[in-house]
């Protein structure tokens, strides 16, 4: 039987729910994959434990599990970047196999983290850092092995597509819904992170490096999130048959890759639609198998427990095969999201006026952005009312010009609401 001496490297909300399921599992475990996982040592800063750990587990020094002489698996689940990088680096040099849940850590500092893992002949894995419960990266790194990946359409921040499910089924306002999802656990220390899109990129940054085998530059990941969302466009996209989700998206296209996280129009048919609540969802498709949907808990203390644990298992399997350990080499060619071609949903705020809708359309127009779609519900003359236009496929640049120009017009007021739509 394969025994795995592991030091776990903080006790907080998944680190917690990590030491129980091997508390509560181990016997399943073994039975599964013949490996034994044995918790050596935990470090944990804080103290504020919601469990009850034997005192002789704990510590507050670091190095006393990334150096422990009996430890060779060190589970990090600290979290961010800083100290986390130089713990993770120190314990592949000290010849320890890792696994992590920290997504901003593989995004930001990957490059590095891989490197020093092949220098030193160790193995990194990291289940829990997208899609929480579900295993996408096993599928990206194993089960589509033989594919060239086209195209990965996702929902990755379960916090952000619960505010919007709830907003969108209940009526319920942006903040209400982010404290709920903070009190479930779903959020991450920083809340930004969820709303503004900064978690959703950094995880397909990871997907995007798997699936072209190349290192994606964090950097160059286009990010909105869903905080300028309001009501009235969830309302108005409903009106044309779609639904507002958070939609992390890299696809081929032409000789580069398109990869950004923004809030887009997707068809209400269409299968990402009716992912709600907390679910996330990634829809690959490869050129062999076609779509592929990987759907189910994103984010909360046991699904992510339960995806950290099935890497060492795993890793458990992969020690006595010796199979060596593919990691993403180079860097890849992101594109200019200025460069993309989309459909779009625009929110004008303009007033009420004969001929104003033809002077946005002369501007569009001029910008060869062609519309497809246009309404105005309310009709209160001389007084500013929103105005909803959808477009055909454009470039972005052009749209940017033009949206630009027509935020300065005197007809309109305040700043156009822009929106991607995929179908
Ligand atoms: N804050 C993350 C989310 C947790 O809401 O999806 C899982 O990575």
């Amino acid at each position: 039987m394969q025994i795995l001496k592991i030091g776990l490297l903080g006790l907080g909300n998944i680190g917690s729910g990590v030491y129980s399921l091997i508390k509560r599992k181990n016997k399943l475990i073994a039975q599964q994959s013949g490996v034994r996982l044995e918790i050596v040592r935990i470090a944990d800063r804080s103290r504020s434990l919601g469990i009850s750990v034997p005192k002789h587990l704990l510590t507050q020094d670091v190095n006393q599990v990334v150096r422990h002489p009996h430890i060779d698996t060190v589970v990090e689940l600290f979290g961010g970047v800083q100290p986390t990088l130089k713990f993770v680096l120190t314990a592949l040099r000290s010849g320890k196999d890792v696994v992590t849940a920290n997504k901003a850590l593989l995004a930001e500092e990957g490059d590095q983290i891989f490197r020093m893992a092949e220098r030193f002949d160790r193995k990194i894995f990291f289940e829990a850092s997208v899609g929480g419960g579900i295993p996408v990266i096993q599928g990206l790194r194993e089960g589509l092995v033989t594919n060239h990946i086209q195209s990965i359409h996702s929902i990755i921040n379960g916090t952000s597509n619960y505010i919007l499910s709830e907003m969108t089924e209940r009526g319920l306002d942006f903040k209400t819904a982010l404290k709920a999802a903070q009190q479930k656990g779903y959020a991450e220390a920083n809340p930004t992170l969820d709303i503004e899109g900064g978690d959703a990129a950094h995880k397909i940054t990871i997907l995007a490096s798997l699936a072209f085998g190349k290192m994606a530059k964090f950097k160059d990941v286009y990010v909105e999130g869903i905080s300028a969302i309001r009501h009235e466009d969830i309302a108005f996209a409903n009106e044309f048959g779609y639904r507002i989700k958070l939609l992390a998206i890299v696809k081929k296209s032409g000789d580069g890759v398109e990869a950004r996280v923004q809030p887009t129009l997707i068809p209400k048919h269409h299968i990402l639609a009716d992912v709600n609540g907390s679910y996330n969802a990634i829809l690959i498709r490869g050129d062999e198998t076609g779509d592929v949907l990987f759907y189910g808990k994103g984010a909360g203390q046991k699904p992510t427990a339960s995806a950290v644990v099935s890497d060492l298992a795993t890793l458990g399997k992969a020690r006595s095969a010796s199979s060596p350990m593919r990691f993403p080499r180079g860097h890849l060619t992101v594109k200019n999201i200025s460069t993309i071609l989309s459909r779009y949903y625009f929110r004008f705020q303009v007033i009420d006026r004969p001929g104003m809708l033809a002077k946005i359309s002369d501007v569009l127009g001029k910008h060869h952005i062609s519309i497809s779609d246009v309404i105005q519900k309310e009709r209160r003359t001389g007084r500013v009312v929103p105005l909803i236009l959808l477009t055909h496929g454009v470039h972005e640049s052009a749209v940017r010009r033009a949206v630009h120009a027509i935020d300065r017009m005197p007809v309109v007021r305040g700043k156009t609401q822009v929106l991607r739509i995929e179908e």
